[in-house]
């Protein structure tokens, strides 16, 4: 039985769910939290979906076994995929995934033109795509970006290789676009990069903060929201000490 004072787990492919870590916090400073990057097996986003799955499973495992009372799959690529299956797998844990936020895109620019930047597996799923469907009049153009989960994963997420790889991809959207989804949770992190490139006229859509809604609502309708707690802790699939101080650092900034 799920008590309040039991952790929320929280996992990515690496360090790039701490953008949604980062937005849970703020929403819910008094919960407890494990955060856990599997820095080792990244990137997801260029596997196929039933390695992703079993990836994404066998994370959720090692968090339910340390009691979290809820689960924040802080993927997109993992909530394209494996959802079903992990929900299946642990019935007793509230479960919520994250998806790019191409609603929130579409209702602010309804007839504009809206680019949807993830990693091939969540453009490939298109299961975002339902979003778009009440506003016929939006332009939606899906950007798969293979190498960026790399980039920040390395720290080189403010860097000239991130303005050099984005200014390539993105060279065919410069000047045409209204809004930017950033489908993948290591996107907020190059959004600097984002702005060199694309220019201050573009506007950006993350779906983190409506990820910590969710897990609020569904903790509070549970009753098993804390005021109480407060600890973060953070690991990391990988034996390169560097990405627990780069998780750190992001959750800072
Ligand atoms: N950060 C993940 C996402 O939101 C996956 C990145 C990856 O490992 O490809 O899609």
């Amino acid at each position: 039985m799920a008590k309040r004072s039991d952790p929320i787990g929280v996992f990515d492919s690496g360090v790039g769910g701490i953008s949604v870590l980062r937005a849970l916090v703020q929403k819910m400073p008094g919960e407890n939290y494990i955060y856990f990057g599997d820095s080792a097996n990244a990137p997801y986003g260029t596997r196929t979906p039933q390695e992703v799955t079993d990836l994404a499973c066998a994370v959720a495992e090692k968090l339910a076994q340390q009691g979290v009372k809820a689960l924040v799959v802080a993927c997109n690529t993992s909530t394209a995929v494996a959802m079903e299956k992990l929900k299946a797998e642990h019935p007793d844990i509230t479960i919520v995934g994250i998806e790019p936020s191409v609603g929130l895109a579409a209702a602010s620019y309804p007839t504009g033109r809206i680019g949807v930047l993830a990693t091939p597996t969540t453009i490939a799923g298109r299961r975002f795509m339902y979003q778009a469907e009440p506003y016929p009049q939006a332009r939606i153009d899906l950007i798969p970006a293979p190498n960026l989960v790399e980039i920040v994963e390395a720290g080189k997420y403010d860097t000239e290789e991130a303005d050099a790889y984005l200014g390539n991809l993105l060279a065919p959207y410069i000047g045409k676009l209204d809004a930017l989804v950033l489908g993948c949770t290591h996107y907020p992190f190059v959004e600097k990069a984002l702005r060199r490139v694309l220019g201050d006229r573009v506007a950006f859509f993350d779906g983190s903060s409506l990820t910590a809604a969710e897990t609020y609502e569904k903790l509070r309708s549970a009753d098993l929201l804390n005021e109480n707690g407060g600890n973060v802790r953070i690991e990391n699939s990988s034996a390169d000490k560097k990405l627990l101080e780069l998780s750190m650092k992001l959750l800072e900034e």
